[in-house]
Parts: C-alpha cells; structure tokens; sequence
C-alpha cells in the first residue's frame, strides 16, 4: 500500500488508527482471507467497514492484488472498492489480461505522469458512476445552476472532486494522445515490461546478485548478495549513467529498478547489471 492512502484516510478525518492493513502473500499481494478475517472481527467489535483499496501495481514490487476476488468480497460486503493504480493501472493498456477485475472497482486512480509518459502532473481519478461523486461533492448552488444553463450540463468538473479552480492539466495528454494515438503507447508500455523482464533475466545469470521479487509488472527489485546494497545504490547514483531507487523486500535492501520512460532502450537495461557490478567491484577497491 502506497503512503498516499494513510494520508488520505487522515485527511479524510478517518483517522489513521482506522486503517486496517491487510498481510500479502509470498508475491507481494492481497491476501483475501486476512482482507474478510478483517471484516468479520471489524464487525464483532461494532466499527463499520467501508472501504477497501487494492492497489494494481504496489510502488515496491508492482504486484496487482486479486481484484475478481477483492472485488467479490466489496460486493457482497457493500464496500467502496478504490484501485490505486497510479503506477501501474495504465498497463492495462498493454496487457489488459493481467488486471481482470479492474473494471469492478468504484474508483481507479491514474497517474498519466508516471505510465503515460507525461510531465508532472497529470493524476487522474476515474469513477464507476460518476452520480456518486457528483452526490458526494456537488452542492454549490446558485453558482452551478447558473453556469450550468450556459454550458448546458446537470454538473460541473468541480462537482466531481475535492479540487476547485485547476489547471487543465488534460490538455497535455488529450494532445499526445491525439498525436501518437493509443497504439504507441501501448507499444511504448510493452518495451518497458519487456526491459524489466530483460533486466531480471540478466540478474538472475550474474551469480553475485538475486532477483527479490516477482516481476509482474516493470519494477525490478534485486540486491547484491555479499555487498552493501545501500553502498552499491550511493555509488550506481554517483556514477550517473543509471538511476535506481531502492525498496524494502521481506525486511532486506532492496535496489530496484523501474522502467516507465519510453526512450529507455534495451541497452539501458542491460547497463543497470553491468553498473551494479562496477559499483560493487570499486566498493572493495
Ligand atoms: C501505487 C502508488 N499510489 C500512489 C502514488 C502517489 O502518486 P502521486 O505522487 O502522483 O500522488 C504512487 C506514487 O509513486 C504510487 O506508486
């Protein structure tokens, strides 16, 4: 779960001692017998379940939780079911039959800034049924009705979010898309999945170092495995010719690598291994 949803839990005065966490699995995902075992005991102690947010690409490993089943369990339940996909919910582009459920959720958040390539910001927030946002935020009176008679619409954007006045931070991605159309971008989607399935491959024949996590989607999480990882990362960074960040992965270092850049060749990818190891080699030196 990525930060950002503690912070919202707080800042809709939910109160962050109200998040329940739920355990993954050995890859990384919703385990959805812990997610009702929560419920339940929710429930015996008299507190009131509403939501629940799967993520489909989680920031460290890219897992996408089971969202058929996550979604069933929200149904059945009657919970909002909100699907952080900031990072990863634009593959569906590329490889729609990895995200089977997504189209379930009650709100799908997108970050057009981190998978469709485009300058920062471009975060998006797509509704199930737009009315139940419209119901949650609308309410400005006299102001909507009256620009509404000019634009001949029952709502305005502003109805439909915490945000009032913005940028049109739209216009950017219409215009990309309307250029390069949706297939280059797909495309542009699937070379960087393939650069992390490269990069993994490439890590897991390079004896000194191991793959930490499973490769769903394009982050790469692996470490060196006698070195200081954190050492190595200092060094990568300071050598300049690649950037990675790192993760915490079953409580170890993680370095980890991310493709979401579509000049990115595969070149590039195969560079991270051959950096890792010049650092590693100048950290006995
Ligand atoms: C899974 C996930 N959710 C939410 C966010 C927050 O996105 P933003 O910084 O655009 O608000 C990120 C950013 O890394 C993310 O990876």
């Amino acid at each position: 779960m990525h930060m950002s949803i503690p912070k919202a839990i707080a800042l809709l005065g939910i109160g962050r001692q109200n998040l329940r966490l739920i355990p993954v699995d050995k890859d990384f995902r919703m385990r959805t017998d812990a997610l009702e075992a929560a419920i339940v005991e929710d429930k015996g102690a008299d507190r009131t379940p509403i939501a629940i947010v799967a993520t489909a690409g989680t920031v460290a490993t890219g897992a996408i939780d089971p969202l058929c089943e996550i979604a069933e369990i929200a149904h059945r339940e009657g919970l909002w079911l909100h699907v952080d996909g900031a990072y990863g919910g634009l593959a569906a582009l590329a490889v729609p039959e990895q995200f089977q459920g997504l189209s379930s959720a009650d709100s799908l958040s997108l970050d057009a800034h981190k998978w469709l390539y485009q300058p920062l910001d471009c975060g998006c927030l797509l509704y199930g049924d737009p009315a139940r946002a419209r119901q949650t935020f609308a309410g400005s009176g006299d102001y909507v009705r009256i620009f509404n008679q000019d634009c001949d619409e029952a709502f305005a954007f502003f109805d439909e979010s915490f945000e009032l006045s913005r940028r049109f931070r739209a216009l950017k991605l219409w215009m990309s898309l309307q250029y390069h159309g949706r297939q280059a971008f797909r495309e542009a989607i699937r070379r960087d999945l393939h650069h992390a399935q490269m990069l993994a491959q490439a890590v897991a024949t390079q004896p000194g170092l191991e793959v930490l996590s499973p490769v769903t989607l394009s982050a790469v999480c692996f470490r060196h495995r006698t070195k200081d990882n954190e050492a190595i990362l200092r060094r990568v960074i300071d050598r300049g010719r690649v950037y990675l960040s790192n993760a915490t992965i079953n409580g170890q270092f993680a370095l980890r690598a991310c493709f979401v850049n579509h000049r990115t060749t595969a070149a590039d990818a195969l560079a991270i291994v051959e950096e890792i190891m010049s650092a590693a080699d100048e950290l006995n030196g």
